[in-house]
């Protein structure tokens, strides 16, 4: 931030403060000026050395101090006094006071735990050389640690409070209490690192607590597992994902959510965390689901309301501010101006996706997170209209991003991550992804009820083909080569599309679009032609493996053509009869429009078949990757069925049919 020049002449013997606007202030002669700042890159010398000046060290406020703090602050406060969750529960004050015993009792259970050789240290020294998707620091690590803490500490509170005859025994509660500590530090000091790493931690603290743990598959991670409260046992995640049956059309609405070991478990932290009011973080590659988990999970929740912020490179905390004038309202309170959401009693909850695309200014604040770390941090701003200070009530702030590594990501800084727990969210894993597009495959074979058997050989083909080509393809060898599963949703729905209509349909039939999904999703971006090979082979692999009944000289003959220009459906076609069809079309085109005759390479065709076959779908974008002059434009432009009376503005028509040959689209 800017440590104005303006500052000179108020530090100084002048003690007049010149505004933005020319007025001048006189400093009266006892009032002090104090900066609190990360630091002075951006301040004048001139500014600085009129200033006394006093360095914070990392190391003044220890570890030890804000475990120490923050556990005397949960043994001597009661939870509830500021919690609405409580207030409805119990009131009276008897029952504060047990709810204090209970609390003083958790914090002397987690005390040793806290020691210089106590597992909350050892974690810390594992994570912090550990890789982590943000810049791991303790403070955050441990600020994350203590909500979720807090979190189990209610979890007891809140079982005590439903079972007033019979609460948990001292016994019952030591055992939850340590073994969530457990998850807790994995989460707070792991959660925003990958798998594997989570998975390490918690082999770590199992051989070094001494906590009993569940016997775990190789391969298997602690958090896996969650302890149930009531019987204080490890339970799995995996057990308490639901298998559930989706309606057809479900495939092709955008905000379906299948349950999943990930969607769930990381449904619960979210949860653990916004009860504490923490701006929750999720980040990770895309299409892992980051925006799909936090407004599922947000919906869910009856008493809040979400709002969706898409922040981009230009984001400035005016869109904060708009947010805020059409879901809130201003009140005038005793205890001064206020700020709530318009619907009365429920918390708004303000969603800002991409939020690390923001640029910096040129003094390396991105604004927009400065104040939303000032609204986080101080809950409430200055409004400038009438220089009068508003707090926030009943509003709170999450976020999604990519990694801060990717291109045009800005890091968060640190002064803002302090107070917001992050977590990692990977693609899904092989279980998760047969749970979901099971689920898809199931529904969509309602449609072909005889091939209904069939949904689990759709399914594990599918999946098999996806990790197999995201095994092979990565970013490094083309920025482009990133597959998520978001092809997978492409590709059942495409396979949904082109058999909905149909009143009959083989397996044959099947496979020959579940193929032609397969290349145009994950070969028709490929740039060599050993790459086309490879995935050409895949298709043939995968099939044999997954559909051994299946012809295959009939499913998977190339080339794989699939158009509706020449019948009602959209069906597999043979090339030389939708030439013919194409080039009758063409000619009037050419007549009216152009001098010169197009020529319908075969290569040409096919991709015209495909930029056809994207905007058939919903929200069907698309990119056309490759040189210029490589026939992109003229491609787009051929008039099919549905446009002819409406061509798209044809470009650089002359130069293509010559590039073309040898250069076409890869
Ligand atoms: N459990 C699931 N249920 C339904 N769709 C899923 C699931 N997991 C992943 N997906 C698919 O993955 C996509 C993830 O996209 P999105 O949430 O936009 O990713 P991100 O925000 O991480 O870039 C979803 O649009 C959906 O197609
Ligand atoms: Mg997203």
């Amino acid at each position: 931030m800017k440590l104005s020049i303006d500052m000179h002449s108020v530090l100084d013997d002048n003690k007049l403060l010149t505004l933005p606007n020319g007025e001048r202030l006189n400093l009266p002669p006892n009032v002090r000026v104090m900066f609190e700042v990360e630091h002075l890159r951006y301040a004048t010398l001139a500014t600085v050395s009129r200033c006394g000046m006093i360095w914070f060290n990392e190391e003044v406020i220890s570890t030890s101090m804000i475990c120490q703090h923050n556990l005397d602050v949960l043994a001597t406060v009661t939870f509830g006094a500021d919690d609405e969750d409580f207030a409805a529960i119990a009131s009276d004050v008897s029952k504060s006071k047990g709810r204090l015993d209970v609390q003083r009792q958790i914090v002397n259970i987690l005390e040793p735990h806290f020691g210089p050789h106590g597992l909350v240290n050892i974690a810390l020294a594992f994570a912090a050389n550990s890789s982590h998707i943000m810049e791991f620091t303790p403070i955050r690590a441990l600020n994350t640690l203590f909500a979720l803490i807090k979190a189990t500490i209610r979890n007891v509170l809140h079982f005590n409070a439903r079972h007033a005859d019979f609460p948990l025994t001292s016994d019952k509660v030591e055992l939850y209490v340590v073994r969530r500590l457990l998850l807790d530090v994995i989460w707070s000091f792991a959660g925003d690192s990958q798998g594997q790493v989570r998975a390490d931690l918690g082999e770590q603290l199992r051989k070094q607590s001494g906590v009993e743990t569940p016997t775990m598959a190789i391969g298997a991670s602690l958090i896996d597992y969650d302890v149930d409260v009531a019987s204080a046992q490890w339970t799995s995640w995996q057990s308490r994902v639901p298998t559930i049956e989706v309606e057809t059309h479900a495939i092709i609405t955008a905000d379906t959510v299948i349950p999943t070991i990930d969607t769930i478990r990381h449904q619960e932290v979210i949860y653990s965390w916004l009860a504490e009011h923490k701006p929750v973080i999720l980040s990770g590659p895309p299409g892992s689901g980051k925006t799909m988990t936090l407004f599922s999970a947000l919906r869910k929740l009856p008493d809040l309301e979400v709002v969706g912020l898409n922040f981009s490179s230009a984001t400035t905390p005016e869109l904060i501010f708009k947010t805020f004038e059409q879901y809130c309202e201003y009140r005038k309170t005793i205890s001064g101006i206020t700020l709530v959401p318009k619907q009365i009693g429920r918390w708004l909850v303000i969603f800002c996706d991409e939020i690390n695309l923001p640029a910096l200014d040129k003094y390396g604040t991105a604004r927009v997170i400065s104040f939303l770390r000032q609204l986080v941090e101080s809950n409430g701003f200055w409004r400038t209209s009438d220089l009068s200070w508003v707090k926030l009530e009943r509003i709170q702030f999450v976020g999604a991003c990519n990694p801060p590594t990717d291109p045009g990501r800005v890091p968060l800084s640190n002064r803002f991550l302090r107070h917001a727990p992050v977590v990692m969210v990977d693609y899904p894993g092989e279980v998760s992804l047969k749970q979901v597009y099971g689920t898809f495959n199931r529904a969509l074979l309602k449609v072909a009820p005889n091939l209904r058997g069939h949904w689990e050989a759709l399914t594990d083909s599918m999946v098999a083909f996806y990790l197999a080509s995201q095994k092979h393809f990565t970013p490094d060898m083309q920025a482009h080569y990133i597959y998520s599963p978001r092809e997978l949703t492409r590709w059942s729905r495409g396979i949904f599309e082109a058999i909905k209509p149909l009143e009959t349909l083989s397996l044959e039939g099947l496979v020959r679009v579940w193929a032609h999904e397969a290349l145009r999703l994950f070969q028709d971006r490929l740039v060599a032609k050993a790459e086309k090979v490879w995935t050409d082979d895949l298709v043939n692999s995968v099939v044999s493996a997954h559909f051994p009944e299946v012809k295959l000289s009939e499913a998977l003959v190339r080339p794989i053509l699939f158009s509706n220009w020449t019948s009602r459906h959209y069906i597999p076609v043979d090339r030389d009869e939708l030439r013919k069809y194409t080039r009758a079309r063409l000619r009037v085109f050419y007549e009216e429009e152009l001098d010169v005759q197009l020529v319908l390479f075969n290569d040409v065709l096919d991709h015209v078949l495909r930029i056809d076959r994207v905007f058939r779908q919903v929200q069907g974008h698309m990119l056309l990757i490759g040189i210029s002059g490589g026939g992109k434009v003229s491609e787009f432009s051929v008039p099919n069925a549905d446009w002819q009376d409406n061509p798209v503005p044809l470009r650089g028509l002359d130069e293509w049919p010559e590039y073309l040959p040898d250069q076409g689209i890869e």
